[in-house]
């Protein structure tokens, strides 16, 4: 496979952590040859240990492995304390609202802050040590204080993307029995306020007995509903709590966080991450992907909801003690050149989004970046889904100016942190390609036999040795969890973790990620089940069977098309749109807006096999408009396919 080669700016190498492929793979040999020393000098270097661990990976009882056995610590004391004697006076958060409102928030300050809200959810809500918070949050610095202040106190936080209904909500308060919510009444977008505590209000209408605080930022204060002994408001209580919170000594193992992602099936699932193993690769990965130096201005354009915003965002930059930008906006608003102007302001040097995000600016603003100054960017990364050439040479060009690498950043919730990325002072890059695994991250394109595949063929992304931030188990569920990421493949003898990603490895070694294989649809870097958008679907009344599946977008990655059929039509089914409507409404109701369907189509019945297997590849084919090339024989009905044509094309 022939691809044109970008190399990393010279000047830039010369001063990066890695600064060429010679360094990249004494590394990556090192823990080949040594993976346990590798993990050991990595984890004495980085972590401020309270106490030193005896062990440093457990093995015994695969797939739930342990790192950094018996070692104690804790989170926020790796982001916060430890940083006050070199940087207390460094900005730790730069924050900008939507309406341009502008806020810098030191590690002293970052550090009292986050004390204080230790100090409410300990003393004042009774939160301790393995306790459940749920956020509901926009992106205010309040919510990254609250995510600190769970680590502190070693509560357990599960930060709920703001996008999520009430339904989905209630879901994720429900699975993992909350104790505390903390929320706002809601905040600005496009120079409008938004409601979110309204939606907790909903969520806590039914089944959510083990809530016993809400506590509430006001941000907009537009009216919200109060509720006496329950609700409570931060900006009155905070004031009166003391600066400084003893953290609480945490071991390596337990539980930091959970964070809800969607699977191949049912419900969305609850990753458990560790202490220890976590915020080392967050770390790590920060200073060696993004490469962030002492005077650097970081930005992700993430949002806390997802994992990118909690490691990216929130623990990675602050454990390497680097200024953070926060965003609540939207990089289009006032215009397509917001972010740009962001750049040119702050002087970004590292900036980080997804696929969409470029695809979204180029399209609206192709010549937007030529308005600002964005020398001052190094390092440009992308994430969430692939990168496709087109958008990769305008963020490599227009945005990076021919001089940035671009970081083509291949991980997921359950990796906790960066697997296969580009370095950007060593790695030849090829476009729209994730490259080489990170040194001590053993990542191989195998078939499910456990052989790699040739060169050039498509296969299974796995990880074949575990690693320290890696998911431990679906919190209540570690059947399903040993079933979802260590069933499909085993490497001699031995089942190894599987990613649901299809990859394709060229002969010069280079992985390029070719998306997910199994019913997980990428909408806008957006994970989302086929079977949750599937079971929300069948919650209208007409609706008797439902496939949703993904179709390819310029814009978005993928879009959903959803094939529905209905009960019996009766004359109360009015015009298809109207339905698409409605349908829509109870996706919008039972999930959120984000998992609505572009196209909804009413077809005479599903392509099934004669044991009543849904044959997605048939549909996914059918909306793509292209011809049929499986076999069709084997279904139950193969004159449905034509039927379903007509349909979609009528
Ligand atoms: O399909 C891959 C895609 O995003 C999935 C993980 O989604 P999530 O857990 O929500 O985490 C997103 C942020 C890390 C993966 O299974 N994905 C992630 N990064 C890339 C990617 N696909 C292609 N290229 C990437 N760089």
């Amino acid at each position: 496979m022939l691809k044109e080669i970008y190399y990393p700016d010279r000047d830039f190498a010369k001063q990066a952590r890695i600064k060429n492929m010679c360094e990249y793979r004494d590394l990556a040999g090192w823990a080949k040859e040594d993976y346990e020393g590798f993990w050991d000098h990595w984890a004495k270097e980085k972590i401020d240990w309270f106490a030193p661990y005896e062990k440093v990976l457990d093995e015994s009882d695969a797939p739930f492995y342990k790192w950094f056995v018996g070692g104690k610590l804790n989170v926020s004391h790796q982001c916060l304390d430890r940083h006050l004697d070199q940087r207390k006076n460094k900005a730790a958060i730069i924050f900008e609202g939507d309406r341009g409102d502008k806020q810098v928030i030191t590690y002293l300050e970052l550090y009292r802050n986050v004390n204080r809200f230790a100090n409410l959810l300990r003393n004042e809500f009774g939160v301790k040590k393995g306790d459940r918070v749920v956020l509901y949050m926009p992106m205010i610095p309040e919510a990254a204080y609250a995510m600190l202040a769970c680590a502190r106190i070693g509560a357990i936080h599960s930060v709920v993307f703001g996008g999520f209904s009430a339904e989905a909500l209630r879901d994720r308060i429900i699975d993992a029995q909350a104790k505390v919510i903390i929320t706002a009444d809601g905040a600005f977008r496009k120079d409008k306020p938004y409601m979110l505590k309204p939606v907790v209000d909903t969520a806590l209408e039914e089944g959510c007995d083990s809530v016993e605080k809400v506590l509430v930022v006001q941000r907009n204060f537009e009216d919200i509903v109060w509720i006496g002994g329950r609700d409570y408001s931060y900006n009155e209580l905070i004031g009166q709590q003391s600066d400084t919170c003893e953290p609480e000594v945490m071991d390596s193992e337990d539980p930091l966080f959970l964070l809800y992602t969607s699977g191949s099936t049912g419900k969305p699932k609850g990753v458990q991450h560790a202490q220890a193993g976590y915020i080392l690769w967050a770390q790590m990965t920060m200073e060696w992907v993004f490469d962030v130096k002492e005077n650097d201005t970081y930005w992700c354009t993430a949002d806390i909801g997802w994992i990118t915003g909690h490691t990216y965002i929130v623990y990675g930059p602050l454990a390497a003690g680097a200024t953070t930008v926060m965003f609540e906006g939207v990089p289009t608003y006032p215009d397509a050149g917001r972010a740009w102007k962001m750049v040119q302001e702050y002087r970004i040097n590292q900036f980080y989004t997804a696929p969409t995000a470029i695809r979204v600016l180029h399209k609206l603003g192709e010549h937007e970046p030529e308005k600002y100054d964005l020398s001052s960017l190094k390092v440009l990364g992308t994430v969430g889904e692939p990168i496709d050439p087109p958008a990769w040479k305008w963020y490599y060009e227009a945005i990076g100016g021919g001089r940035c690498t671009i970081v083509d950043t291949w991980w997921q919730t359950e990796t906790g942190g960066h697997m296969i990325s580009p370095l950007p002072g060593a790695t030849p890059v090829k476009p729209a390609c994730a490259t080489f695994p990170l040194p001590g991250i053993m990542a191989e394109v195998l078939e499910r036999d456990g052989t790699p595949v040739e060169p050039g063929e498509q296969g299974l992304l796995c990880i074949t040795k575990p690693w320290p931030s890696m998911i431990r188990t679906i919190w209540g569920d570690p059947e399903r969890f040993k079933k979802s990421y260590f069933g499909d493949v085993v490497k001699e003898g031995k089942p190894v973790y599987f990613s649901g990603d299809g990859a394709v490895i060229d002969e010069d070694g280079y992985i390029t990620i070719t998306g997910r294989v199994d019913d997980v649809i990428n909408v806008s870097g957006h994970r989302l089940g086929t079977a949750e958008i599937e079971a929300a679907i069948k919650k209208h009344p007409h609706v008797a069977e439902v496939a949703v599946v993904g179709k390819p977008d310029d814009l978005k990655g993928e879009s959903i098309f959803a094939f529905v059929v209905l009960k019996e039509v009766d004359d109360s089914f009015g015009e298809e749109a109207e339905l698409a409507k409605e349908i829509n409404e109870v996706i919008a109701q039972e999930i959120g807006n984000i998992a609505k369907a572009d196209t909804i189509k009413v077809v005479p019945g599903l392509p099934k096999t004669r044991s009543g297997k849904i044959m997605r590849r048939i549909l996914r084919s059918i909306a793509k408009g292209e011809e049929i090339k499986q076999d069709i024989s084997t279904l139950e009905d193969p004159s449905i396919v034509a039927q379903i044509q007509t349909c979609v094309i009528g």
